[in-house]
């Protein structure tokens, strides 16, 4: 296991997202001209993941600008507050980290993050990010679909669902003294979700090394479900037979199930899920948006629950 990030930034060296935005075009145009690639003669690819190329899976909306994304956060691990996070993870160290990658798997294996990481595999995927509870960010992540490495791995025939865990250390994570949540956090996904191509692991946002606060260093996007289901700073990934149970479904069942499929149509039993405020963008004349079925993801995504009682499988 390799322990030293070869290309990595310190946070603070990270460029804004108008920069990067000019940036990214001017790598596009180069990229055409060059074929493609990163151009480590032009300077323009400064950044670790500057180079990973666009997805056609990506939203054209406006992104959220990078301090929202950076200092409005749910970790509960680093405190419950919304600024406690960007405050508190420094704590976490990153490198070395290890996956443990188990259960019904013909190859499982304990992988240092760097074997994990194949960089021909990673794509900038602008996606919606919709949390439970009412506000929603656009983010440019890096990252590559959960299904490659899963197929590394052979799950068996008995796999059904894949269960996640985040660390646990309290000593790195103190909000893990506090039994806020049954630590440590954990989710799950069916293994047709798990392998739906638009699930990620993510690795980074705005072109470097995800922050902290935002789940470093491997994190999970589920763009049509709802934040909470996107699970940071990842461990372990087992492939099981039975459905695993979640850290919110322990915490409250009747509030967060396990499927938690954005649904603008099925209430939170305190409060209506059918808008949103857009972060970065609130004003006093700004109105909420209204929130999509599936977070707007129903084209790629409904066939998945096809008969199902979404009220029921909430
Ligand atoms: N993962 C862990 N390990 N701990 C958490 O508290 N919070 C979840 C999710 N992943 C959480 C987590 C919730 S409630 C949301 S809305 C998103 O992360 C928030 O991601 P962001 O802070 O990057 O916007």
């Amino acid at each position: 296991m390799r322990t030293r990030r070869p290309y990595s930034l310190p946070w603070s060296q990270v460029t804004p997202e108008k920069t990067y935005l000019s940036r990214r075009r001017l790598l596009a145009a180069a990229g055409a001209m060059l074929g493609g690639g990163l151009l480590p003669g032009l300077g323009v690819a400064s950044s670790r993941f500057a180079g990973a190329p666009a997805s056609r899976f990506s939203t054209d909306e406006p992104l959220t600008p990078l301090k929202h994304v950076t200092s409005y956060n749910n970790f509960y691990e680093f405190g419950t507050g919304k600024d406690d996070p960007a405050r508190n993870a420094h704590t976490l160290k990153t490198t070395p980290w290890a996956v443990e990658i188990g259960g019904e798997v013909t190859r499982p294996a304990t992988v240092g993050l760097e074997e994990l990481i194949q960089p021909a595999h990673l794509e900038e995927r602008i996606y919606r990010l919709r949390c439970v509870e009412g506000w929603s960010m656009v983010i440019p992540w890096v990252g590559f679909p959960l299904a490659d490495l899963l197929k590394r791995f052979q799950p068996t025939s008995r796999a059904n669902y894949v269960a996640f865990e985040t660390l646990y250390d309290p000593e790195q994570m103190p909000g893990q003294k506090r039994p806020v949540l049954d630590w440590p956090y954990r989710e799950g996904l069916r293994l047709d979700e798990a392998m739906h191509p638009l699930t990620l692991l993510t690795v980074g946002l705005y072109g470097n090394e995800l922050p902290n606060q935002n789940g470093a260093p491997l994190r999970l996007v589920v763009p049509w479900k709802y934040g909470f289901k996107s699970i940071k700073s990842i461990v372990r990934i087992r492939l099981t037979e039975q459905r695993p149970t979640t850290s919110w479904e322990m915490a409250n069942a009747r509030e967060y199930g396990f499927y938690s499929n954005v649904n603008p149509e099925v209430d939170h039993p305190r409060w209506s899920q059918a808008r949103e405020r857009r972060l970065g963008e609130e004003s006093l004349f700004q109105k909420k948006r209204p929130t999509l079925m599936f977070n707007g993801y129903g084209e790629q995504v409904a066939h998945l629950y096809q008969g199902m009682d979404l009220r029921k499988y909430y």
